[in-house]
């Protein structure tokens, strides 16, 4: 595990997106994992920035995001879907038949998640594996638990994700109660992984995840074992870490 130590969520921005060009420079049809939330915004305005600039081509790159709510359509604003497009896909040359989540409007959970499996896989999985740390640990929609789930599967979200989640939709009656995401076998096995972390409400979570014992309780504590994981983290994140 390597940390990156910033400044402030921008530096954090900056840095994770220079990454990330590094990964497209290098590899044009790279397949990227991505991730939602208010932590990597920063880093694809970043990427957009080098874009618009005429330094990064999305051009052959493609895509696979983490999770999508069950039940949310597209349209809807707080779909991870129309995240994307609004933060990034739009912004880019990126081809859209080239960027993929999983299908959150089809109710058969088996067919959803063994369908976006196939698509990982036809892929030939993970370049890069962007990811935000939830409150309790959890990456992508991976929730404490007591095993790792290995492939994409169908969660019930804690009532600590609901609450958290809620501020994005008009009552928290309308936050989506289930979810599609990646598991963590997928995550584990992406070539690099990325985690940007911010803000002094991750500190306690970022010291147990990372500086504790690997344990499916804090999911993202088992990154401790990946080759080839990078935590581009602020100052007031690490600021209960020596
Ligand atoms: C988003 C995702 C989540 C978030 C996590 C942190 O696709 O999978 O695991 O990364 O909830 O969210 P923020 O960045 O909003 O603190």
């Amino acid at each position: 595990m390597r940390i990156i130590r910033t400044k402030n969520y921008d530096d954090m921005s900056k840095k994770a997106a220079d990454l990330i060009a590094a990964v497209v420079l290098l590899k044009p049809n790279c397949v990227l994992g991505l991730a939602t939330g208010s932590s990597p915004i920063g880093t694809y305005n970043n990427l957009v920035q080098k874009y618009e600039e005429g330094n990064l081509d999305f051009s052959t790159v493609r895509s696979v995001n983490l999770d999508e709510y069950k039940g949310l359509p597209r349209t809807n604003d707080q779909s991870y879907y129309y995240f994307m497009h609004k933060n990034l896909f739009s912004r880019v040359n990126i081809n859209l038949d080239n960027t993929h989540l999983p299908n959150g409007m089809e109710p058969d959970s088996d067919k959803a998640c063994k369908e976006y499996d196939a698509v990982i896989k036809s892929m030939g999985g993970v370049d890069m594996q962007l990811l935000g740390l939830g409150h309790d640990g959890h990456i992508g929609f991976n929730e404490p638990n007591n095993e790792f789930d290995k492939t994409t599967h169908c969660v019930n979200l804690t009532q600590m994700t609901i609450e958290a989640n809620k501020r994005f939709f008009a009552s928290i009656d309308d936050v989506p109660r289930q979810a599609y995401t990646m598991g963590v076998g997928t995550i584990m096995d992406a070539k690099m992984v990325i985690m940007v972390v911010s803000g002094k409400d991750k500190a306690e979570i970022l010291k147990k995840a990372f500086f504790g014992p690997v344990t499916p309780e804090v999911p993202a504590s088992i990154l401790q074992f990946h080759p080839n994981f990078v935590l581009v983290a602020d100052e007031d994140a690490l600021s209960l870490v020596k």
